[in-house]
């Protein structure tokens, strides 16, 4: 097994400067469902973090917090801060919409909107009312390369994004988050429609992407998790039960619950 996590300190040992999301008794609440339960945990930046815990646990939800995607629901409740850049994002200031282009995301499925792969990649960045046609070419091809995608879709930028693999329409998506040079990175589960070696060609990017980006991945794969992200997090039913560098929680956990799931007792 390939292994790429380096040594690094634990995520109560870093200094502020080193923390890219500091959530801090974060609370959410949809539909009147406690989901999330005051979760505290500084994610390390310019690093990749997993996010595990069995289906339903409140996964996506702690993602879609990073970058207020849960205020979509019609009944939602926030409690609790999430500061990144010493600016609390929840605060009734902020600006939404440059938060979801420094937060960047990639959702459970691939969703690319009916038109070109060219128009998909720089969806964003004509929302921002950049229009100029040689730095659009020039940052749609930046992101697909950035992507892994490029030579396999120069030839036919113009043609719809629908025609992609399962695969090709995620790396799609994640050229379209790219292109906007987001700081953090959420991918939720982004390799499990894939086929080993397109989820390789993810993986790669990911640890290539950690240099300038910080990244949150949610996956069902414990392998993965203990393979490519630095840190993990085990959720268990809406609470943080432990968050850790990956290769402590997959060896030696501290709690019997984390313990329970990575063996399979549960989960
Ligand atoms: N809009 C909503 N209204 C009410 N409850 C919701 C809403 N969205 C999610 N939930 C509930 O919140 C809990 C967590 O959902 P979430 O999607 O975050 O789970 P998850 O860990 O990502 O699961 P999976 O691994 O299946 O994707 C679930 O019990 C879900 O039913
Ligand atoms: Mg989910």
């Amino acid at each position: 097994m390939k292994l790429f996590n380096t040594k690094r300190a634990s995520p109560n040992k870093l200094s502020a400067d080193q923390i890219a999301v500091d959530i801090d008794g974060l609370s959410v609440r949809l539909n009147q469902k406690k989901v999330l339960k005051k979760i505290s945990m500084r994610i390390p930046a310019f690093s990749i973090t997993s996010v595990i815990g069995q289906s339903g646990c409140g996964k996506t939800t702690l993602l879609n917090a990073m970058n207020r995607m849960n205020e979509i629901v019609p009944e939602h409740q926030t409690t609790g801060q999430i500061w990144m850049d010493g600016r609390d994002i929840n605060h009734r200031r902020e600006n939404v919409s440059r938060l979801r282009t420094n937060v960047g995301m990639v959702f459970q499925r691939p969703n690319p909107f009916p038109m070109s792969i060219y128009e998909n990649v720089c969806f964003g960045l004509k929302l921002q009312n950049k229009n100029n046609r040689r730095q659009l070419d020039d940052a749609v091809e930046r992101a697909l390369i950035n992507a892994a995608l490029w030579d396999e879709v120069k030839d036919r930028l113009h043609e719809p994004a629908g025609i992609l693999s399962g695969g090709q329409q995620q790396r799609l998506m994640i050229a379209r988050a790219l292109a906007l040079k987001p700081q953090i990175l959420l991918l939720d589960e982004p390799t499990s429609a894939l086929d080993p070696l397109a989820t390789l060609f993810i993986e790669e990017l990911m640890q290539s992407l950690k240099k300038h980006t910080t990244i949150v991945m949610v996956t069902h794969n414990m392998q993965q998790a203990a393979r490519i992200s630095d840190y993990t997090a085990f959720i268990h039913k809406g609470e943080l039960v432990e968050f850790t560098n990956s290769d402590k929680l997959f060896t030696n956990p501290k709690r019997k619950q984390t313990e329970d799931y990575i063996t399979g007792r549960y989960g």
